[in-house]
């Protein structure tokens, strides 16, 4: 960011009841970004909180028979309960039944209804109690809600309503000459695509005869504040918006606006035409992501489908949960959330290539030294070339926060760690150790230790316990690690460090074998036929031993005087490969370009007529027929198959 500021919100979570993976990962999100940019050295405000007016607050409420207050009050706890659990670090957190909240909103409100923005009228339409949206006639979809298809309410009443449709044209010119505004792209076109029918004006009220809790209308007593309406408002009424002008000027306009895409329209319409009424400025970006789904259905609270994040947390820890929600999800698509491919990627990124790494050259540089870090001697250009794999993965990392591509800056890092693993095989420190090559080790000792600990700074924002953990093995007290911006500015302080033995830092999580527990007790007279049954099985974990991955097809050429052979240069995660592969009688080289396969991403490297391939990628056979093998779609490469 070029301004040195940078200002991340959550939407406001509503408090009818516990919060789930969903709420989980936008929250996380906006900590990832928001550690990234303290640690790049930016001013940094974090506002997340909870909505707390509306039908859905006082329904919850009413079914437990409770105060709506009351109801707030004690629901509250559970998001700031997980947030304080997840490591949340936001600097506020906002509840809209807070007074300074209620005063703005009223404020505001009195302010627009004086300028004529806001006007009374008869109001026909539809209602849906689920979203608590009112839509016209044509909205509708089969006569459903056109948002989540329940059924809807015809209501006929006096309300109050913000002129809305007038901005329509400023606010398609603003999209289309801001195009980091709505984000991902696809986003800002469907907003587009929205505007392009009329724009009516926005009920802002509701009669209180019909619900009551919500913020009184300043200029009528009967009627309280729409809830959309109030809660928007969250996030300048946040950072001071008509009590500290001082902290407003510092904070607003907002850097990064964080929604799902569920709550899309009241973002990239409402907001920006009720900012606009009041003169404010825009935010910089409206980022909405996709989904999380458990078997491709949202996981949402009305389908009674949610994983509950404190399963998972208890399982593998926070910081892995973390790492889990951020390299899965490309950043604007849907993720499918499943224990199995939890269990996946934690196993194969942080135990098997950073948690190895990590105890690998955490015991050798103990047996080489008894524990100081050594310094290096002369640098070859095999070490030259691991550092400077890890200073592209910062860069990358860097670069991968200002396009929201988080789960490729990721990538990176972990490509950098598979680098170390690589050149260590090649290395053999424990030869060099053997054949008393005293400098050589060392300095390769040096070069492992010293990814790992930018590798450390990095992934502090993602992982900031793992990694805290991981910089007191390298020898450095709590704080002591330093911030990305740090490392290019800093001399690296690692060599003389005292390394300690520890416990692995992401030790591997067994997979039981679940499916066999669940079958039932095979009959006696089932069994023989079960014993014909093949009897080459293995177990999930023989499975896991290959690391299947996808791969990005870079350039591909003919390998000369082999007629079945293509040399291919692909990207696995960020990280460069060359791979051999017997498929020039089915695919030209042109046509391989740009496609994503998958490979046997640890595969012993091989030498192929001279040339090295590292890595097999996986394609079918039948007979002479051969295709390969690719993925359902965009995915990023170096994600893990499985
Ligand atoms: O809409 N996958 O609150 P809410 C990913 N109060 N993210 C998900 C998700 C899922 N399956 N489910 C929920 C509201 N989320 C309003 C917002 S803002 C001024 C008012 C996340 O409790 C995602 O960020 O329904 C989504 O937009 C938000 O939770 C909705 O939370
Ligand atoms: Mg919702």
């Amino acid at each position: 960011m070029d301004t040195g500021k940078f200002y991340v919100t959550t939407p406001i979570y509503y408090v009818n009841d516990r919060p789930h993976i969903g709420h989980a990962y936008t929250t996380i999100l906006a900590d990832v970004l928001a550690r990234f940019h303290r640690s790049l050295g930016d001013n940094t405000f974090f506002l997340t909180g909870t909505d707390e007016h509306g039908q859905k607050v006082e329904k919850a409420a009413a079914k437990n028979n409770m105060d709506p207050q009351v109801h707030c009050d004690e629901t509250v706890v559970r998001f700031q309960e997980l947030w304080k659990k997840l490591g949340i670090t936001n600097d506020k957190f906002i509840r809209t039944t807070q007074d300074f909240h209620k005063k703005v909103v009223q404020t505001i409100l009195q302010e627009l209804y004086d300028r004529g923005e806001i006007y009374r009228a008869e109001y026909t339409g539809w209602y849906c109690v689920g979203d608590e949206r009112f839509f016209t006639e044509k909205d509708l979809v089969d006569g459903k809600c056109p948002e989540c298809g329940r059924e809807v309410t015809a209501i006929q009443e006096s309300n109050y309503f913000f002129k809305m449709g007038q901005y329509r044209d400023w606010l398609v010119d603003y999209i289309k000459t801001h195009p980091d505004f709505i984000l991902p792209e696809f986003r800002a076109n469907e907003t587009l695509g929205f505007l392009r029918q009329e724009l009516g004006d926005l009920c802002i009220s509701r009669p209180k005869s019909r619900l009551a809790w919500g913020i009184e209308l300043p200029f009528d007593k009967d009627y309280v504040c729409y809830v959309w309406f109030d809660a928007l408002i969250n996030y300048i009424s946040g950072v001071g918006y008509l009590q500290d002008a001082d902290n407003f000027a510092k904070w607003w306009p907002a850097s990064c606006q964080l929604i799902g895409k569920d709550i899309l329209t009241t973002h990239s319409v409402y907001w920006p035409t009720m900012l606009k009424a009041m003169g404010l400025p825009m935010p910089k970006t409206i980022f909405a992501h996709g989904w999380w789904l458990t078997g491709n259905t949202k996981m949402s609270k009305s389908l009674g489908n949610v994983v509950d994040p404190m399963a998972m947390i208890e399982r593998a820890g926070v910081d892995a949960f973390r790492y889990f929600l951020l390299s899965e999800m490309t950043l604007g698509n849907d993720a499918n959330f499943s224990e199995e491919t939890f269990i996946s990627r934690y196993n194969s990124d942080l135990a098997n290539d950073l948690g190895n790494f990590v105890s690998r050259v955490n015991k050798l540089v103990l047996r080489a030294t008894n524990g100081p870090v050594p310094a290096p001697g002369k640098l070859e250009p095999e070490d030259e070339e691991l550092l400077a794999t890890v200073r592209d993965a910062a860069e990358k990392m860097a670069a991968s926060l200002s396009n929201m591509k988080l789960d490729s800056g990721i990538a990176s890092v972990l490509g950098a760690v598979r680098a170390g693993n690589r050149y260590m095989e090649k290395c053999a420190p424990w030869v060099l150790a053997k054949e008393g090559k005293t400098e050589r080790l060392h300095t390769v000792l040096y070069c492992s230790a010293e990814l790992l600990r930018q590798v450390a700074v990095l992934l502090e924002p993602v992982m900031p316990e793992k990694m805290a953990q991981l910089g007191r093995i390298l020898g450095y007290a709590q704080g002591e690690l330093g911030a990305i911006s740090d490392l290019a500015k800093k001399e690296s302080d690692l060599a003389g460090r005292i390394m300690t033995e520890t416990d692995p830092l992401f030790p591997r999580i067994l997979v039981e074998e679940k499916a066999c527990e669940a079958a039932p007790a095979p009959k006696k007279e089932k069994q023989a036929k079960k014993e014909e049954k093949p009897v080459n099985l293995i177990t999930i974990d023989d499975f896991f031993k290959a690391e299947l991955k996808t791969a990005k097809i870079l350039a591909a050429e003919a390998v000369p005087e082999a007629d079945k052979l293509l040399k291919l240069q692909i990207d696995v995660g960020g990280v460069p490969r060359q791979i051999v592969a017997g498929i020039a009688k089915s695919y030209t080289p042109e046509s391989l370009i740009g496609r994503t396969i998958v490979i046997v991403a640890n595969l012993q490297p091989a030498r192929i007529r001279g040339i090295d391939s590292c890595g097999m990628l996986l394609a079918a056979k039948a007979g002479k027929e051969l295709k390969l093998v690719t993925v359902d779609g965009e995915i990023a490469s170096g994600a893990s198959v499985g």
